[in-house]
């Protein structure tokens, strides 16, 4: 602690060099002294995992006010040997924005970065990294109700991750994931210089639109490209359980949601719930969770050509404007819109963990019933299990083009979601334990060579980084799931950009 001490201490006199006789810098700086430190710390973190008393804690925390604030924070944590972390909406599915298990460290967290410019002539908007992408999708809408934006479906979740992640959300199939539609970027690099696309290079404006900002550089701003969306567009929630076809429908699924129309996305839900016969024993059931974007009477037609067995009828769907539909995924239908500008509506009051998969050949129905027993027998309570479909524009861009490499070939994500709310080690370990031996069991389901991994749905039991330097070859046994070919050439502009190492996480991108 002594060492801590005293590192804390000249990391704040550091600082305070940096950006002389500012009254308002001192405001926005957080120690552990600090009665607002632990609700500043709480804020954003969604997941009760991180949390516990053992979880490692920041000795300092910044809500910067002024770019300056950031380039203070990385000089003097460079400085004083702190290791930095930067936040935006703190979705993190292993904390690594806001916990780092090597210590010191320091916080930067961007709650203050919100401003978002929507340019409705030129179907762009600058918005900045410590927006949600639900205060993106409300200030596009207040502009336009003929544009819209390719991201998530939780409003909460952050664009400064999100965006650097990937991004996948109801309106891919036909515009791509939000890091497809990036036009420009502002980011500081380990030595506190402000770029952009032109400043930066192709190389790490290519690296930061999927590979995870956090290894290069703390991200200030996206530019990103506005979509066409009609004035109406329809959404469905369908519900069948194994006791009402779901296995051949979800068997049936596979071979359509990445060949449809690219303006329907149906994406599919499997939860495990009591049957409604009289033993009410557990079954499986399928939610088949859509948007087109488009009118009723098309969409009844379409899916009577593509995907007849679901039985879709007009009734079971519903016209809305394409805002509404961020409402209606989310599960917020009859709030007021500006629920979308509430940072707090998800802040976790359960534990959470993450893993996912991509299936690159349809399961079997043979498959699908040994899948259901296994969740049917599980020993834990709430799971989800979420198909996510691939094919259209995600499809059509090359694999090389950024980062994120799941493109032609892939007919769908699989995220596996175990939740709970007990406390206590023992209910943890049941908890992961299932979920591991189930990640275990899919194997034979999914990718191989490598079995690929969504980067946003970040899973540290992929394999960590060493906490000193990792090898390119250590770090290849994670990096090769979430980036497949592009591995290597992040590694590159990781070694040009910041060959020191400085922005390091557990899964960052390791120097060569
Ligand atoms: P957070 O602030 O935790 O950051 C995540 C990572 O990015 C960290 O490594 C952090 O350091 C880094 N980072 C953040 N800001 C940065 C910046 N300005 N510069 C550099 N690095 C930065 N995904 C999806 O594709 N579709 C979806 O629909 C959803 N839905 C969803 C719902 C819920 C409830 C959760 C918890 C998560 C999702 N996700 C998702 C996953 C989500 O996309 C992923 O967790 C993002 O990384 C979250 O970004 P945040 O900024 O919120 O996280």
């Amino acid at each position: 602690w002594a060492t801590s001490a005293h590192i804390h201490e000249n990391f704040l006199q550091c600082l305070s060099h940096q950006v002389p006789n500012s009254n308002s810098f001192s405001k926005v700086i957080y120690t552990p002294h600090n009665s607002s430190y632990a609700s500043i710390l709480q804020s954003f973190i969604r997941n009760l995992r991180f949390t516990t008393p053992v979880t490692p804690k920041p000795l300092v925390i910044i809500t910067p006010l002024q770019e300056a604030h950031i380039q203070a924070a990385i000089y003097c944590a460079k400085e004083h040997g702190m290791n930095f972390r930067v936040r935006s909406g703190g979705h993190d599915y292993e904390g690594l924005s806001y916990v780092s298990y090597e210590v010191p460290f320091v916080i930067v967290d961007l709650v203050y970065f919100q401003s978002i410019t929507i340019d409705v002539e030129n179907s762009t908007a600058w918005v900045q990294a410590g927006a949600t992408i639900g205060q993106l999708y409300y200030r596009i809408a207040e502009k336009s109700k003929t544009l819209g934006f390719s991201a998530g479906v939780c409003p909460t979740v952050g664009v400064g991750g999100h965006f650097s992640g990937g991004g996948y959300g109801m309106m891919s199939r036909k515009y791509g994931i939000a890091a497809d539609n990036i036009i420009d970027a502002r980011l500081i690099d380990v030595n506190g210089r402000i770029h952009d696309r032109k400043s930066m290079g192709e190389d790490l404006f290519w690296a930061i639109r999927g590979g995870g900002g956090a290894s290069f550089g703390v991200i200030l701003a996206w530019h990103i490209k506005l979509v066409p969306v009609p004035k109406i567009v329809t959404v469905f929630t369908v519900n069948r359980t194994l006791e009402q076809n779901a296995t051949k429908l979800v068997h049936r699924w596979q071979y359509v949601a990445d060949k449809v129309d690219d303006n329907l996305l149906l994406r599919l839900f499997l939860r495990r719930v009591n049957s409604s016969t009289e033993d009410g024993r557990r079954t499986i059931q399928a939610s088949f969770v859509s948007l087109f974007l488009g009118g009723v009477d098309t969409l009844v037609q379409l899916m009577q050509e593509s995907f007849p067995e679901l039985g879709l009828v007009r009734e079971d769907c519903i016209e809305m404007s394409w805002i509404d539909s961020i409402l209606y995924f989310a599960d917020l239908s009859g709030e007021p819109l500006d629920v979308l500008l509430n940072r707090n509506t998800s802040v976790a009051d359960y534990y959470f963990k993450g893993k996912s998969d991509y299936a690159t050949e349809p399961i079997s129905e043979e498959g699908l019933n040994r899948i259901w027993k296994e969740l049917i027998a599980a020993p834990i309570e709430t799971f989800e299990f979420l198909f996510s479909p691939f094919g259209g524009r995600i499809s059509e861009i090359s694999a090389t083009e950024t980062p994120f490499p799941h493109r032609s070939g892939t007919l769908y994500n699989l995220h596996y979601a175990l939740v709970w709310e007990e406390k206590g080690s023992s209910e943890f370990n049941r908890h992961i334990t299932w979920i591991r031996r189930f990640y275990s069991f899919m194997a034979p389901f999914v990718s191989m060579s490598p079995r690929s991994a969504y980067l946003n749905y970040r899973d540290l039991d992929l394999g960590v980084n060493n906490k000193g330097n990792t090898s390119y070859g250590q770090a290849s046994i994670w990096g090769l799931k979430y980036f497949g070919v592009n591995f290597e050439r992040l590694a590159h502009v990781k070694t040009m950009v910041d060959p020191g190492n400085f922005f390091k996480n557990e899964q960052s991108i390791p120097i060569l």
